[in-house]
């Protein structure tokens, strides 16, 4: 009988636990649950005796991967795998994958949710702006890039996208003009959501030299990953920039240093919210499932993101 962990430091919704229990009953596999730990060690411990692991942001780190004597997958309920070192996978010849596309539209919701919180002035009370008629670069078209222009289309935006790994006649179907140049989406466009993955080559790109071409009353939403804003840049613009506002979905290293300085043109949540919905957990909790099962008994390997 095959066990599976699932390890959430950030726990998923109840629903999706018991959709995801459901899915490994019915394959007669056990189910193993680490909720909330705070410790690598108790993940340490529970990944040694499992043949599969989902996590969410939880750090697949070389030390987890080696602990998991009979590991043959790790699958990723959501977007990003960053968190999942590749190297160490490889070597042991464990699968990696991810579930791509299950939690966008709530990224998605919650990009367009920052926009309007730091528009209206952090809801404190203040005049602010409208997004109606304003310029959005959507910096990479994937799932949650295009989930983006569909929301921020029904706002009345004008929508404008850089990705130079999707044909530009498939963005433009969808009304949203495809650039050439990340260069060209940053002067042009007053909005900014980032939706790069982080890894080696997008790692602190979002530099001074990109923001420093926005236009007046610039704002740039990162529900991507913190890492690939680099920090030192941020914090030059703050300060150079009175017109430039930020808002992150999870904290900088650099917050302490810049919560209260720039109050009105800063936030970032503490946890990471964006695909923090009953919904995402249950399409992200249970496609990871069906993902396990499908290679565990049949060897389907769709999704996998790692080459051994
Ligand atoms: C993703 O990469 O899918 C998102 O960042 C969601 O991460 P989470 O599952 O830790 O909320």
């Amino acid at each position: 009988m095959y066990k599976v962990l699932i390890a959430t430091e950030k726990p998923f919704a109840a629903a999706a636990v018991n959709g995801i229990k459901n899915i490994f009953d019915e394959a007669r596999f056990e189910t193993v649950l680490l909720e909330k730990y705070t410790d690598k060690a108790d993940l340490i411990k529970a990944v040694a005796d499992v043949d599969a692991m989902i996590i969410r942001s939880d750090k697949a780190s070389a030390d987890v991967i080696a602990a998991g004597k009979n590991l043959k997958i790790i699958v990723r309920a959501g977007a990003g795998y960053d968190n999942i070192d590749i190297a160490a996978a490889n070597e042991k010849k464990i699968v990696a994958m991810n579930t791509p596309g299950q939690n966008s539209n709530a990224v998605a919701e919650l990009a367009l949710g920052m926009m309007v919180f730091m528009a209206r002035a952090q809801f404190k009370g203040g005049s602010g702006s409208e997004l109606a008629g304003k310029k959005l670069g959507i910096h990479a078209y994937g799932y949650v890039g295009k989930h983006v222009a569909t929301i921020a289309k029904g706002f009345g935006m004008k929508l404008y996208a850089f990705d130079p790994f999707i044909d530009k006649a498939a963005i433009e179907k969808d009304g949203v003009i495809a650039l050439d140049t990340v260069e060209e989406l940053y002067s042009t466009c007053q909005y900014i959501s980032l939706h790069i993955p982080a890894n080696d080559k997008t790692k602190k790109s979002i530099n001074f030299d990109l923001l420093s071409k926005m236009p007046k009353g610039a704002t740039v939403v990162n529900t991507a990953r913190k890492e690939v804003v680099d920090e030192y840049s941020l914090k030059r613009i703050l300060e150079e920039r009175p017109d430039f506002k930020y808002i992150s979905d999870i904290a900088p290293d650099c917050h302490a240093e810049i919560v209260d300085k720039f109050e009105n043109r800063y936030y970032a949540t503490l946890k990471k919210q964006g695909a923090e919905t009953s919904e995402a957990n249950i399409n992200a909790g249970l496609a990871a499932a069906n993902q396990i099962v499908g290679f565990l008994q049949n060897g389907i390997t769709t999704f996998q993101v790692n080459k051994f």
